[in-house]
Formats: structure tokens, C-alpha cells, sequence
């Protein structure tokens, strides 16, 4: 049995017709900018999150923008994990300030407090944590440690939309949270699409200016913004694809479940762990084998799909070649990043395609 590694398809086809419904309203209109949708999208998102929202054009953005609007830039540091998607870190630098890399926590994938902590300077600005996977990080001894020194906690929340910690969703717990609606995330659109969230409505608020040019009137630039806008068609989509988002995070919780059950006796497979305090959203189910490579490869035999998120740590990239980070520096990420494997995931993968995959990884291990 082939399986893909996601298919949105399947989850889209039946809002299809609403979708098409409102997004066909937004082009009856022309409303293409800062339609009406848009603002409705923020006031859903934000009741569904219990806090205010501003849309924007990605989650790049969003953590730029985030960090700008609270006074972040040149001569700061800032500080994340090496195991994420580049955008992190991009975001950090756009702001003129230094990435500074943390190692992850041991039998986890986020960001370790303590390394963190020791990561420290007085130059430091912000502790970016990232739910990878869709599994919270350690919010409550990361939000300790920026306590302790005086830091802005901004939580990427890309791959996390509607998880838990501690029964609170993630993103409400440090200063604010950003939100990637890239096409396979949890909640995603038809193109890129980003938000933030915040308790702070005057820090929502100065996100707002600077993501459409620094103004809240037409004609009146108040700072020097950008054009960060989530367009109107992808908002009018997302308000409907929000509705189905704790259904298909479900779904999600369901696959990961049955494939958590289904390679529980194979001793080699290092499965996702979920700290009791958190409930995951499974953006990516990630299994770690070390024989990774060989496993991924035989599963591409079967017609299997899987990935890397992500192959290679960020701080041992080129770009960071003259940074000062080394082999061995960061070593619990560097060698999660040799051995992770992404299995498929999304919300209507069948029990079939899940049996099929462990059946393929069962067989793997056999053949030893
Ligand atoms: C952890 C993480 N942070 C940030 C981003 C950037 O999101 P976007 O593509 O919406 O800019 C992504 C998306 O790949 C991500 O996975």
C-alpha cells in the first residue's frame, strides 16, 4: 500500500463548498486588502485562543515583526534552538539582532531551560522556544528562567496551533505566540498566511501598524512598517478551516495513538514522548532509529513517504560557518538530527495506512 506523507485533500473535500462559497463573496467584492474577512478571522482565532490576534503574511513575519514591536534589534541576542525550520532564526536576525543557539532538553525535541539559562548574557533580549512537532516545550521553567533575567518569551507556535499546556493553549503563555498557516501546517491556506497573538493589545496593536506600513489611518505613517498583510480570500478560507481545526487535531491524536500502540514492542524505535502537562496537536510524528537513513530508504521501497525535520541543525549550517558554532557544540540536537524520522501524518490517514507503515518498519527490523 503506498502512503503519502500528508494529503490535504482529504481533510479539504468536505468544506470545499463553503470554502469556495466565501471565498467567491471576497472576489464578488474585490475586498482583496483588509476586507471585512480579515478582521473576522483575528476575532475568531483570537476567542478561540482567548487573547487578541493580528493577522499577517507568514509566521516569518510574525516573529520579526513581534521582536521589532518590542523594541528588539541590532546589538541584541536572542535565543533558540538549532533543531527548527530556518525561519526562526531568519525572523531573529531581520530584527538586526544575534541568534544564539540553546541545545534541546534530554528525551525531548524543544529547547532545554538550563541550557538556555546558560545561554544568558546581558545582551540577551528573548527566549524563543519552538512547540516542534506540535509538543510543547517546558513552558514553565523556560518562563522561569526569563523571569530571572528579564527576557520576552515569544513562543513559535508553527507547527503547534491548538495545543496544550498545562490546559492552556500554547502561544498565550509567554509574552505572545506566532502562528504559520503554511499549507500543511495544523491549520493551513491556500498559500502563506501567518498571525500573532498576544495579552498585550498594545503590543497586537503595533504589530498591526507595522505590518501594514506603519498606520492605522490611510495616509498617516506613524513608524517606518512593512506590507505584512494576510490577504482577504486566505482569511474568509481560514475562518472556515478553524472551525474544523480541534476535529482534525483529533484526528491527529487518534493516528498518533495508534501508531504510539502499534511500534510499542519494537525495543530499537525510539518513539514521541508528550510530557503529562501537555497535550500534543502531532503536527509531525517522529519516531528516532539508529539506523535512520537505511529505515527511511526501505520505506521508500514500500511506498512509504516520510521526512526530515530536520536533517541538519541549524548552527552547523553554512550561513553560521564563521558563528563560532562547532561540531559537538550543541550535541543532544545534533544527534537527534541524525536519527529523527517523520512518519505520515495528517488529519483522514486511514488505521489502514497506519497498520501499513509499522508493518513496513516491523519488517525493517526483522531484516535487521
Ligand atoms: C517551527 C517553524 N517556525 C517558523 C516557520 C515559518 O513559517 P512561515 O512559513 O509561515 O513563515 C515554520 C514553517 O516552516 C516552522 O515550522
Amino acid at each position: 500500500m503506498k502512503v503519502p506523507f500528508v494529503d490535504l485533500s482529504r481533510q479539504y473535500a468536505p468544506l470545499m463548498d463553503r470554502i469556495l462559497d466565501a471565498m467567491k463573496d471576497v472576489i464578488d467584492r474585490c475586498a482583496f486588502i483588509n476586507g471585512p474577512e480579515v478582521k473576522e478571522f483575528e476575532e475568531r482565532m483570537g476567542a478561540w485562543l482567548g487573547q487578541q490576534v493580528c493577522a499577517v503574511s507568514n509566521c516569518t513575519h510574525a516573529i520579526e515583526l513581534t521582536l521589532k514591536a518590542l523594541g528588539i534589534g541590532p546589538g541584541d541576542e536572542v535565543i533558540t534552538v538549532p533543531n527548527t525550520a530556518f525561519p526562526t532564526c531568519e525572523a531573529i536576525h531581520a530584527t538586526g539582532a544575534r541568534v544564539v543557539f540553546a541545545d534541546i532538553a534530554p528525551g525531548s525535541y524543544n529547547m532545554d531551560p538550563e541550557a538556555a539559562e546558560q545561554a544568558v548574557t546581558e545582551k540577551t533580549k528573548a527566549l524563543v522556544p519552538v512547540h516542534l512537532y506540535g509538543i510543547p516545550a517546558d513552558m514553565e521553567a523556560i518562563i522561569t528562567v526569563a523571569r530571572r533575567h528579564g527576557l520576552y518569551v515569544v513562543e513559535d507556535c508553527a507547527q503547534a496551533q491548538g495545543a496544550r499546556y498545562r490546559g492552556r493553549r500554547v502561544g498565550t503563555l509567554g509574552i505572545a505566540g506566532c502562528f504559520s498557516f503554511f499549507p500543511s501546517k495544523n491549520l493551513g491556506a491556500f498559500g502563506d498566511g501567518g498571525a500573532m497573538c498576544s495579552g498585550d493589545p498594545d503590543l497586537v496593536r503595533r504589530v498591526r501598524m507595522m505590518a501594514n506600513h506603519g498606520r492605522e489611518e490611510k495616509f498617516t505613517h506613524v513608524m517606518v512598517g512593512t506590507n505584512s498583510r494576510l490577504d482577504t480570500l486566505k482569511a474568509a478560507q481560514l475562518s472556515i478551516c478553524l472551525d474544523a481545526l480541534d476535529e482534525w487535531n483529533r484526528k491527529r491524536r487518534e493516528a498518533a495513538r495508534l501508531y504510539s500502540e502499534l511500534l510499542r514492542d519494537y525495543d530499537e524505535i525510539i518513539p514521541p514522548r508528550v510530557p503529562d502537562q501537555c497535550e500534543a496537536v502531532w503536527h509531525l510524528y517522529v519516531i528516532r532509529h539508529e539506523r535512520r537513513d537505511a529505515l527511511r530508504a526501505f520505506l521508500k521501497e514500500q511506498g512509504i513517504a516520510t521526512g526530515l525535520h530536520y536533517p541538519s541543525p541549524l548552527h552547523l549550517q553554512p550561513v553560521y560557518a564563521d558563528a563560532g558554532w562547532g561540531e559537538g557544540s550543541l550535541p543532544r540536537a545534533e544527534a537527534a538530527c541524525r536519527e529523527i524520522l517523520s512518519l505520515p501524518m495528517f488529519p483522514g490517514i486511514t488505521r489502514e495506512e497506519v497498520e501499513a507503515v509499522c508493518r513496513a518498519i516491523g519488517r525493517f527490523l526483522e531484516k535487521g
